[in-house]
């Protein structure tokens, strides 16, 4: 394989820049050429392609965001968007690809493979952490310490007006995110989709709380949790006693900055792994790490598999907090 082709799609997640280093250099190193592909699969079917060189990628290991851009494409989806790109990759001599991104990214990558042999390796490139194969995915630790240090913030100003405060963390589909940043942040209540926990059972809490003498207290909120977000939660408490409630919705703050150093390492070992897979004739796998392990899963294990909440994080954090 003479050419690859790389490119990060879906949210973008800090540490994808220094993936893209990894996976430029290594290519090189092993002698081979590189086309970088602007703004994912739509950029694909656009023939948006540069070639990359070892130097296009320096100094962009502390970057959050992605050199490349990212999109979602909903022309991809149909059988007629991912013919176009077939033929674009075909033209510009690209022969295998790295795919940096998440759950809808491999999706697309499998169907490319099925669909026209293209080889295609992914790496776990996401915020959420929510993909089976891998124990952490590019840009979750950096999201967990941008949650944490919001927590801290928020903490002094609950605790100097005693009250209640609702934090919504992102995780569209999955709690990795809010265990995280409620367990490190020392939050009274964590609302994951993952538990089951009604608005009753957190006034509940709540007042239990005070009886034992909490002034104030922070309750992490994952986006994706069943009683609607902390906007809504908070809405429901506010409703329930009197209670002083304040909102705050972290959102995308959590998908900027640079990168901590445990993405930027994972980053860089993932994207190098997936340039030796390829090279080794690898194709339909994700490459993860799990105990510090290389390990590659068929991409539809991805999103057919469940990654389990470390269960046992959110019973120590809740008793924590008592
Ligand atoms: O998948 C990563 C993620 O950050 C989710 O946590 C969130 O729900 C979603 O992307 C937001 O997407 P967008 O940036 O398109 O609003």
């Amino acid at each position: 394989m003479d050419v690859i082709g790389v490119f990060t799609s879906g949210g973008d997640a800090p540490g994808m820049n220094a993936c893209l280093r990894a996976v430029v250099r290594t290519a090189i190193y092993r002698g081979c050429r590189v086309i970088g592909i602007q703004r994912g699969y739509v950029g694909m079917i656009e023939g948006e392609f540069e070639e990359l060189t070892a130097k296009s990628v320096s100094n962009i290991v502390q970057l959050g965001g992605t050199m490349l851009k990212t999109g979602r494409s909903e022309r991809f989806r149909e059988r007629e968007g991912r013919e176009e790109a077939a033929e674009q990759l075909r033209r510009a001599g690209v022969e295998g690809l790295v795919a940096i991104g998440g759950d809808g990214t491999f999706r697309g990558a499998h169907d490319l493979w099925e669909e026209y042999g293209i080889p295609i390796v992914g790496v776990p490139g996401t915020i959420d952490n929510d993909l089976y194969g891998t124990d952490a995915t590019i840009g979750y630790h950096t999201a967990v310490a941008r949650g944490v240090e919001a927590i801290d913030r928020i903490r002094d100003t609950a605790t100097s007006h005693e009250r209640i405060f609702f934090v919504e963390v992102m995780g569209r589909e999955a709690g990795f995110i809010a265990l995280a940043v409620g367990a490190a942040g020392g939050a009274e209540l964590i609302a994951v989709p993952e538990r089951d926990m009604s608005v009753e059972d957190i006034y509940r809490t709540l007042e239990e709380g005070v009886e034992r003498g909490k002034t104030s207290s922070i309750v992490v909120v994952a986006e994706g949790d069943e009683e609607g977000g902390a906007l809504a939660i908070a809405r429901k408490v506010q409703q329930m006693g009197p209670v002083e409630c304040r909102v705050c919705v972290l959102g995308h703050t959590q998908r900027g900055g640079n990168p901590v150093p445990a993405d930027r390492i994972l980053a860089s070992r993932l994207g190098a792994e997936a340039v030796d897979a390829l090279l080794d004739g690898k194709s339909d796998v994700m490459v993860g790490l799990i105990d510090k392990r290389i390990v590659f899963t068929p991409f539809r294990e991805t999103w057919e598999k469940r990654k389990n909440l470390d269960q046992d994080l959110y019973e120590l954090a809740r008793m924590l907090a008592t």
